[in-house]
């Protein structure tokens, strides 16, 4: 693709980049420096999604050349990311899980430390691990703590599901799956998701053909991908641990392999909290609703809230006066609202934790 449109005029250069950043260039090098800023504009573009403005990037790329260059502005990269429907995401997601979470802390020592205290991992020589699974009963949180390990990190998030995988034919998804594992092994820094795992990494003594050719393929992936360098992390998940092949899950292939249970009550207030403060409240006793809680997921939380919120919205439509949640108004939607997890669930996943973790 032709990114650059006109021959730059050196003089209007210089005064265009001098009006957005104050700072003065000679105008030959404001020439040079304005098609990096207008193929900047366009990178920038890319990974917002949306138009991100002259002044902005010029504004970008003049603060932060250094970084940019170490980003490597490549074309190539921009359409692998685009076909692969790379993100961004937000730090934030990060802070809505507790740090008594057990993953959480998994993940800041296994992977962010070593990632971050370079000197020190190599010194000891830590080396960071590269292939992950997180296993859980469904709505536990499985996916959200993937999209927070790339926003921490500010590395792409690549996300394909088996559903994803077989668009165009399921006898395609072992060609898909090496498709897509070469091209993410271009893509420097990138955490790339693949969900519902056991979909095609099943038992392959319980497996049709197919099937079994596509573990295969699997098998063969990742150990490739390993030997790969470069930043990059596979993280898979699973609600049926049991149901993936066992020559997956001996060491060698994932270096660690982590398990996403229900909350502790540090955890239920975390996501409590951060949906409350997005809610207009009034006098909420959040001490007393998630003791009331205990084997509900955050995707139960998160329902509830949706009930809560929509309630009070309807409610304040009818009477026309502001309306604030309160702790009534939880604990009469809590009855709607069932947890996922029971006693039942909970005691097969502490067997799981027991067998398979890693860690
Ligand atoms: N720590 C959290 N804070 C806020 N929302 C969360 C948190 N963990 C999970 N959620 C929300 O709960 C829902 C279910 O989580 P998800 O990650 O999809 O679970 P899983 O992948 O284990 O099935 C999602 O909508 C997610 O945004
Ligand atoms: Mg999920």
């Amino acid at each position: 693709m032709d990114i650059v449109t006109d021959v730059p005029v050196p003089d209007e250069c210089a005064s265009k980049i001098s009006s957005y950043t104050g700072q003065k260039y000679e105008p030959e090098i404001a020439a040079e420096l304005w098609l990096k800023i207008i193929q900047h504009k366009w990178f920038l573009s890319e990974k917002l999604g949306r138009d991100a403005g002259i002044k902005v990037a010029c504004l970008d790329y003049t603060e932060n050349v250094d970084a940019i260059t170490e980003k490597e502005i490549d074309e190539d990269k921009v359409n692998t990311l685009k076909e692969l429907g790379g993100q961004l995401v937000d730090r934030s997601i990060w802070d809505t899980i507790s740090e008594s979470q057990p993953p959480k802390q998994i993940i800041q020592k296994r992977v962010i430390l070593p990632l971050t205290e370079v000197d020190l991992a190599e010194k000891h020589g830590v080396v960071p691990p590269k292939t992950i699974i997180f296993f859980g009963p469904p709505g536990t949180g499985k996916t959200h703590f993937v999209k927070a390990i790339a926003g921490i990190l500010n590395w792409w998030f690549i996300e394909a599901s088996p559903s994803d995988l077989m668009a165009d034919g399921q006898d395609r998804l072992g060609k898909n799956l090496k498709h897509l594992m070469e091209k993410a092994g271009r893509i420097e820094e990138a955490v790339i998701f693949i969900d519902e795992f056991e979909e095609i990494a099943g038992e392959r003594d319980q497996a049709s053909r197919i099937d079994k050719s596509i573990t295969n393929e699997f098998l063969k992936q990742v150990p490739l991908f390993k030997r790969q360098p470069g930043k990059r992390l596979l993280v898979c998940a699973t609600n049926y641990i049991r149901q993936l092949d066992t020559a997956l899950l001996r060491p060698g292939r994932f270096d660690l392999i982590i398990p996403v249970g229900g909350l502790d009550i540090e955890g239920q207030r975390t996501i409590f909290e951060y949906y409350l403060s997005r809610t207009n409240s009034g006098e909420v006793d959040v001490e007393k609703l998630i003791s009331l809680m205990p084997l509900y997921t955050p995707a139960d939380i998160e329902y509830l809230f949706r009930k809560v919120t929509q309630k009070a919205f309807e409610r304040e439509l009818k009477a026309g006066a502001d309306y604030r949640l309160t702790t009534e108004i939880f604990l009469e939607v809590l009855l709607e609202v069932k947890p996922s997890l029971t006693e039942e669930i909970s005691a097969e996943f502490e067997k799981d934790f027991r067998e398979f973790t890693r860690c």
